[in-house]
């Protein structure tokens, strides 16, 4: 039986998975499925500043070699995630100078340092995660971060300037979540990103997709296919292609019984890549999580269910075998 990786290749579509060295060093089934079904990996922690910087000198790489080493080794591409973003911060930023001079050199010496370690290595990087938040009420709808306050919103177009400069040959990427739901608040989002992307593009920034990270509900209510195919149209408009980065599907709100949870999470991914994969600009498609046994939801409180019950949000259940959300992926590509 075809892998995913493999159905998605006839469509032309790069699809895979984030992993964790925790993960591949516990369990062979994770490197079992991780083969069979993915051509990518994301790193999930490791390239993440928490990740790599014990401290403000120092890098450690070890994990981050780690993994790049284990996607290589099975001919597996590789996308970075983050150099820049307002979460998975190590507790010594908190004491990090926050003057514009000092946030810059911050900055520039980490991402040159990173992006340049693995340059010629990664397909592509994102670049800024999460930098658009229309609920902090800036004209922008820019979010409102360490990096904003002391830099103004050029951080962005800085972070993708060094990113470019470090690494010639990788794909740059604005990374955003709650991108996909004809709801106002999502529709303020999609606003607040297309404008970014917008000036982005007419100053000349190196910007080449945007991912859309999508963390789908299945108890979520206002998917309208047309909603998320337009901003798509909208996104490729400004010469963009448009990955979907972190796809997967919480049961948070649907009652206990597991069938019922499992059908209506497969027909969530069923529905969200039918109309996603129906642009052309949609190039790509990674899951946040692969297995129910390793996901980060049971520990959101925006995913996690209320009843305490694991969520059954991922393709394998928590034994690794196939789920209807499996095939509901595969009968999409
Ligand atoms: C998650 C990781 O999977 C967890 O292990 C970690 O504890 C928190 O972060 N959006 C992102 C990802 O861009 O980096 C997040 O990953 C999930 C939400």
């Amino acid at each position: 039986e075809l892998g995913l990786a493999t159905l998605a290749q006839a469509r032309g579509i790069v699809f895979g998975t984030t992993l964790t060295r925790g993960q591949v060093e516990e369990s062979g089934e994770m490197r079992r499925i991780a083969a069979a079904d993915a051509a990518m990996i994301v790193p999930g922690l490791e390239l993440k500043w928490a990740g790599h910087r014990p401290s403000p000198e120092g890098f450690d790489f070890q994990d981050a070699d780690f993994m790049l080493r284990f996607a290589e080794e099975r001919g597996q591409a590789v996308r970075g995630h983050a150099l820049v973003w307002h979460e998975a911060l190590p507790p010594w930023f908190a004491r990090a100078p926050r003057d514009a001079a000092g946030m810059r050199a911050l900055l520039e010496r980490h991402i040159r340092t990173v992006a340049g370690r693995y340059a010629g290595r990664m397909q592509s990087w994102d670049v800024v995660n999460e930098p658009v938040e229309p609920w902090d009420r800036r004209a922008d709808g820019l979010r409102d971060t360490p990096f904003l306050r002391a830099l103004g919103p050029g951080y962005i177009d800085l972070a993708f300037h060094l990113a470019r400069e470090a690494d010639p040959a990788a794909r740059l990427v604005l990374n955003e979540y709650g991108l996909e739901l004809a709801t106002p608040e999502q529709e303020a989002r999609r606003v607040a990103v297309l404008a970014l992307l917008r000036g982005m593009v007419r100053r000349g920034v190196p910007v080449q997709a945007l991912g859309i990270q999508a963390h789908l509900g299945a108890a979520a209510r206002g998917f309208e296919p047309s909603v998320l195919r337009d901003f798509i149209r909208a996104v490729a408009g400004l010469g963009l292609e448009v990955y979907v980065t972190e796809l997967d599907v919480t049961d948070r709100g649907l009652p206990p019984d597991v069938a019922a949870r499992d059908a209506a999470v497969a027909r969530s991914y069923r529905a969200f890549l039918d109309a996603a994969l129906a642009e052309p600009a949609l190039r790509l498609v990674t899951l946040w999580g692969i297995s129910d046994r390793y996901t980060w939801m049971n520990d959101s409180r925006f995913a996690r269910r209320e009843d305490g019950l694991p969520v059954r949000a991922h393709p394998y259940d928590d034994s690794f075998g196939r789920k209807p959300a499996w095939y509901a992926i595969a009968e999409a590509f």
